[in-house]
C-alpha cells in the first residue's frame, strides 16, 4: 500500500529547486515538502520564506518527517546530515556522488541497521535510471563491462574542442553557461566521474572500489594538436568511466578515450550522458539521457521518492551472490600519448609501439603500455603530455615480466 511521505529537504539550489517544481507538477505521488534547510537564509527564494531555516534539527528531530532528501553541495556536511537521518529512522534520498563514493559501505550498513532505505539514483547519470536497472533488471545476468560518459561538463567541453575550440575557450564558455563550476577540478580531472564509477561498480559487479584503486585522468591537458589528430582521423575524444570484470578481477578507471565512429559514445554530445552495460545473456545495452540539470536530475530524485511509497530499498544482490572480487592492476592498455617533445615522449615506457610521430611542436606515439607505468605519473598535472585510451584494449598481464630496452625506450617481453 502507498504511504504518505513527508519530506525534509536539505538544499534548494539547482536540483532542490527542480525537485520542488517537479513535485508540484506530479499528481500521482502522495508526498509533500514540510521544511527546507539551506545555508544562507538571506538568499532570495522562489517560494514562501516560511519553508526555510538553517536549522538541521527542524528536519532531523521532526517525527512527522519520514524522508530526508539531501541535495547540498558539501559532502562532509552531507555526511553528518545523512548519518543522523538514517540513525533517526528516516529514509534518505541523495544525489551526492562524492558523499556516497566515500562512505558507501558505511551508509548502506547504517540504512540496514535502522531498517530504512538509502536511494541515490540521481547521483549517476542525472536522469538516466541506471542504478535501479542494475539492481532490478540485471540482477540475474552476469555483467562483464560497464562504461560510459557520466560527466556532462567534460562532455560539453569535448564537444566544443571537437568542433575546433581550444580547451581553455571551451572551459570558459562552459563556465559562462553554468555547465562548469568556477573551480572545475572535480569535473575536468575526472574525480566526479570516478565517484560515479564507484557506484556503478558496486551495483554492476557487487564490488566496492577504494578511491585510490581507480585511476582518474581528465581532459585538462588536452592540446589543440590532440583534437586536430582526432578530427583528421575521423575519431572523437570522450571522457569515459570504464569498468570491466575478468573472472574475479575488476579493472576500473576514468580516462579520455579516442573513439571511432561506430563507438556507442561517438554521437553523445554536449551535456548528454550515456552508459553501456554488457551482460552475458542480454549483450550490450545503451542508456542515454541528460546527465545534469535541474529538472532531469530532479526527475531521478522524484523516482526514488516515489519508490519509497512502496518501501523500495536496494538489495545489493550482486554483492551477496558474486564470489569475492579483487581489484586488478596487472594489465596493459593501448594508448595514444602526445608530448611536447620527443625527449618527453621517450621518458614513458611502452611495451610495444604501433605508430609514432615526431614533429617540431609535439610528438606522439600509439602503443601498448602497462598500467603500472601509467600509475607512476600524476597525469592530471603533467602539462607536457596528453593520453587517451584506445577502446576495448585492456589485457591482463599477470605473470608476464617486461624489460626496458635501452635503445628505443621500449619494453621487451621476457616471458
Ligand atoms: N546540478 C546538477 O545538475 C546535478 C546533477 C546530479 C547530481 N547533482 C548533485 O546534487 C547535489 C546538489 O547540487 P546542486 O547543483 O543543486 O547544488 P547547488 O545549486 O550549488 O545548491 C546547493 C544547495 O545546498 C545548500 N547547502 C550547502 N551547504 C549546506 C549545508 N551545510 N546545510 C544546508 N544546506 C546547504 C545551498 O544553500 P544556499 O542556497 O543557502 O546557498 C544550496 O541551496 C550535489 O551533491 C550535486 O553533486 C547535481
Amino acid at each position: 500500500m502507498k504511504k504518505q511521505l513527508t519530506i525534509g529537504l536539505f538544499g534548494f539550489g539547482c536540483v532542490g529547486t527542480g525537485l520542488y517544481e517537479v513535485l508540484n507538477r506530479t499528481t500521482l505521488l502522495q508526498a509533500s515538502i514540510k521544511h527546507i534547510v539551506i545555508k544562507d537564509l538571506s538568499k532570495k527564494r522562489i517560494i514562501d520564506p516560511g519553508y526555510f531555516s538553517t536549522d538541521a534539527d527542524r528536519i532531523l528531530n521532526d517525527k512527522e518527517i519520514n524522508v530526508v532528501v539531501e541535495l547540498i553541495n558539501d559532502y562532509e556536511a552531507a555526511y553528518a546530515i545523512v548519518t543522523r537521518a538514517l540513525k533517526a529512522g528516516k529514509h534518505v534520498v541523495s544525489a551526492n556522488k562524492k558523499l556516497i563514493a566515500y562512505y558507501l559501505d558505511e551508509l548502506v550498513s547504517l540504512a540496514k541497521e535502522n531498517n530504512v532505505s538509502f536511494l541515490y539514483e540521481a547521483s549517476v547519470g542525472g536522469s538516466i535510471p541506471i542504478i535501479r536497472n542494475l539492481e532490478e533488471y540485471y540482477n540475474n545476468d552476469s555483467l562483464s563491462n560497464i562504461s560510459g560518459i557520466v560527466n556532462g561538463t567534460t562532455n560539453y567541453i569535448l564537444t566544443k574542442t571537437g568542433e575546433g575550440e581550444s580547451f581553455d575557450e571551451a572551459l570558459k564558455n562552459a563556465q559562462e553557461l553554468g555547465f562548469a563550476e568556477l573551480d572545475p577540478t572535480s569535473d575536468v580531472d575526472g574525480f566526479d566521474a570516478k565517484y560515479k564509477l564507484v557506484l556503478l561498480l558496486k551495483h554492476a559487479f557487487g564490488f566496492t572500489a577504494k578511491q585510490d584503486e581507480l585511476w582518474n585522468y581528465g581532459i585538462r591537458q588536452l592540446k589543440d594538436w590532440d583534437a586536430t589528430y582526432a578530427r583528421e582521423k575521423g575519431l572523437k575524444i570522450k571522457l569515459l568511466a570504464y569498468g570491466t570484470r575478468i573472472n574475479n578481477q575488476v579493472i576500473g578507471f576514468v580516462a579520455p578515450h579516442l573513439i571511432p565512429a561506430n563507438h556507442f559514445a561517438f554521437n553523445v554530445e554536449n551535456e548528454f550522458n550515456a552508459v553501456v552495460v554488457e551482460a552475458l545473456f542480454s549483450d550490450k545495452q545503451l542508456f542515454l539521457g541528460k546527465g545534469a540539470g535541474s529538472h532531469p536530475t530532479a526527475s531521478a530524485v522524484l523516482s526514488d521518492i516515489s519508490a519509497l511509497q512502496f518501501d523500495y530499498a536496494y538489495e545489493y544482490k550482486k554483492s551477496k551472490t558474486e564470489e569475492a572480487l579483487a581489484f586488478e592492476s596487472d594489465y596493459s592498455v593501448k594508448v595514444y600519448l602526445s608530448a611536447t617533445s620527443q625527449e618527453k615522449l621517450d621518458q614513458v615506457r611502452f611495451i610495444e609501439t604501433l605508430e609514432t610521430y615526431s614533429g617540431p611542436s609535439h610528438s606522439y606515439k600509439i602503443g601498448i603500455i602497462p598500467y603500472e607505468e601509467i600509475r607512476k605519473q600524476d597525469w592530471n598535472n603533467e602539462p607536457d603530455y596528453f593520453l587517451a585510451i584506445i577502446p576495448d584494449s585492456v589485457e591482463l598481464t599477470k605473470g608476464i615480466e617486461f624489460k626496458e630496452t635501452e635503445s628505443a625506450g621500449l619494453i621487451e617481453e621476457l616471458s
